[in-house]
């Protein structure tokens, strides 16, 4: 059943839990991703990540979303992921995305603050929820270099700050904000250090489900923290889309000595593992295991 971002985290915010928001970039993983919910009778939300139009065109890869999302057992979210460019968004909303990530993390305040209101006011008629981003999650979504000026930057120049969040929260009209607190996109190469005060300090200030990307590489019990601060909507990928890799990775080792290997084969053993790991993921954020 499609369903809003709004309405997909109501109960989650409420009763402090999460909803996964997971990228699918093909049908294997969109697959993956509502089998996993549905095995845990669990709401869930799918998205396409503007980075991924050269591999996934929305045009093409939106419509099945939309397609399997109506015909999911669980409440499912058709989300898209840090969009930039507004039009971009609103081909989302036009098709029937049920809620769009403006990402003005990169400009200015003011103008991240005039843009996301442009996104929200187009979305309000058409019933689409929005989420917008305040603060720097560290590295750009997709796994790309870090920025070289990250490394010169304390965490209060990249955090989100809880009196600028409620000032900015007031000024878009958003439904769900994403903030930085110490998560990173794609692999992470230190353990991450999570400020879970800060969470807590921006939900008391902001009263709206808060989101947490770069989910990839946080452990059981951080997320666990997190969750329990404030944070509603988990965005999560790159672990995902590995398990996969992982899973092709020993197939082919299995059998080496085939010649006559299928693409569709491979394919298979990538969503079942995909959807393994997924299980786990909304298995740590669901209600029943905080
Ligand atoms: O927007 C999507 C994400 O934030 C996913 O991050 O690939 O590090 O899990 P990740
Ligand atoms: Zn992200």
């Amino acid at each position: 059943m499609l369903v809003t971002l709004n309405e997909v985290l109501k109960e989650a915010y409420e009763q402090k839990w999460a909803v996964g928001a997971f990228n699918t970039v093909n049908l294997s993983s969109i697959r993956a991703v509502i089998d996993a919910a549905e095995a845990l009778k669990q709401p869930v939300i799918l998205q396409h990540a503007q980075i991924h139009e050269a591999i996934a065109p929305l045009a093409v890869i939106g419509p099945v979303m939309l397609e399997m999302a109506k015909k999911a057992e669980v409440p499912v979210c058709v989300h898209l992921d840090h969009g930039e460019d507004i039009d971009y968004l609103l081909q989302a909303m036009e098709m029937g995305f049920t809620s769009v990530m403006y990402d003005g993390s990169k400009l200015d305040y003011d103008e991240n603050v005039a843009n996301t209101r442009v996104v929200t006011e187009a979305a309000a008629p058409l019933g689409v929820s929005v989420e917008a981003e305040l603060g720097r999650v560290l590295r750009p979504e997709g796994g790309g270099e870090p920025d070289p000026q990250e490394e010169t930057l304390a965490p209060e120049d990249m955090y989100t700050r809880p009196d600028e969040a409620a000032a900015f929260a007031a000024a878009t009209g958003v439904d769900a904000l994403a903030i930085a607190f110490g998560t990173a996109h794609g692999v992470y190469t230190a353990e991450p250090k999570l400020d879970f005060d800060r969470i807590a300090q921006i939900r008391q200030a902001v009263k709206l489900p808060l989101v947490m990307h770069g989910g990839s590489g946080v452990g059981d019990e951080d997320f666990k923290k997190a969750i329990a601060a404030g944070i509603t909507k988990v965005n999560y990928f790159t672990y995902m889309s590995m398990a996969g890799g992982q899973a092709v990775r020993d197939f082919i080792s299995a059998n080496a000595h085939r010649e006559d290997i299928r693409f569709d084969e491979m394919a298979e053993v990538a969503r079942a593992a995909m959807e393994d790991h997924v299980k786990h993921a909304i298995g740590i954020f669901m209600k029943s295991s905080l």
